[in-house]
């Protein structure tokens, strides 16, 4: 029974490209952690209910103009403003299962031709994930998906040069797993990938993101 015992909550990132599932993974995940009377919150960046998300926002939703840098720090500055919280419910021994973090931070912002150590820099000291699940999906089948083109960044060629980007930020943490096998599959994958890191997690001290 994960999360009986009293070590820390386990930070556990779901990444990928627009429409690779993300969210309905992480709520399916969320809620079966629930069940196993697991001591779980989900959680997504961006964090649009704050004055900078919504200021985010406005910008993905083509509704204001930002230049490039300004907006990567916003989305890094989003991110700042619940490192606290994040690191006091993980201590506490809630795990959190989050949607997107620095990594769409850096892979998004270094597509549109930023330096990718530029990109870094800001989001050093953010608490290094225990555990991250990319959902790999080829950027047309994506697209192919419902509610696709909406927002800014939702562009065949832009994520495709996205994805490469997110390529060379894999580390020993990253788990990759084929976002386009059925909804069951994939959750069935994640169940086993999250319940391991969580106990794995629960006596490892915290430690940050080091690129
Ligand atoms: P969302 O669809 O998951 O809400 O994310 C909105 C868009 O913002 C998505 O295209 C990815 C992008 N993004 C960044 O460019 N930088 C970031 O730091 C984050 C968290 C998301
Ligand atoms: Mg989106």
């Amino acid at each position: 029974n994960a999360g009986s015992k009293s070590g820390r909550g386990a930070l556990i990132v779901l990444e990928g490209l627009d429409r690779s599932g993300k969210s309905s993974q992480c709520a399916r995940l969320l809620s079966y952690m629930e069940g196993q009377g697991c001591r779980a919150e989900g959680w997504r960046f961006p964090d649009r209910g704050t004055s900078v998300g919504q200021m985010i926002s406005a910008y993905l939703a083509n509704e204001s103009q930002l230049d490039d840098r300004t907006v990567h720090l916003l989305f890094s500055a989003n991110r700042w403003e619940k490192r606290a919280l994040m690191e006091s419910k993980l201590l506490g021994g809630t795990t959190r299962i989050v949607d997107r973090y620095s990594y769409s931070g850096v892979a998004f912002s270094a597509a549109k031709g930023l330096d990718i150590e530029w990109c870094k820099a800001p989001d050093v000291g953010f608490i290094a994930p225990d555990l991250v699940i990319y959902l790999d999906v080829q950027p047309e089948k994506a697209a192919e998906r419902g509610g696709y083109g909406g927002e800014r960044y939702e562009k065949i060629e832009f994520q495709k040069r996205v994805a490469d980007r997110y390529h060379s930020l894999r580390d020993s943490t990253w788990k990759i797993v084929d976002g386009s096998l059925s909804m069951e599959t994939v959750e069935e994958q994640l169940r086993e990938l999250a319940t391991n890191c969580i106990q794995e997690s629960q006596e490892k001290p915290l430690t940050n993101l080091a690129w």
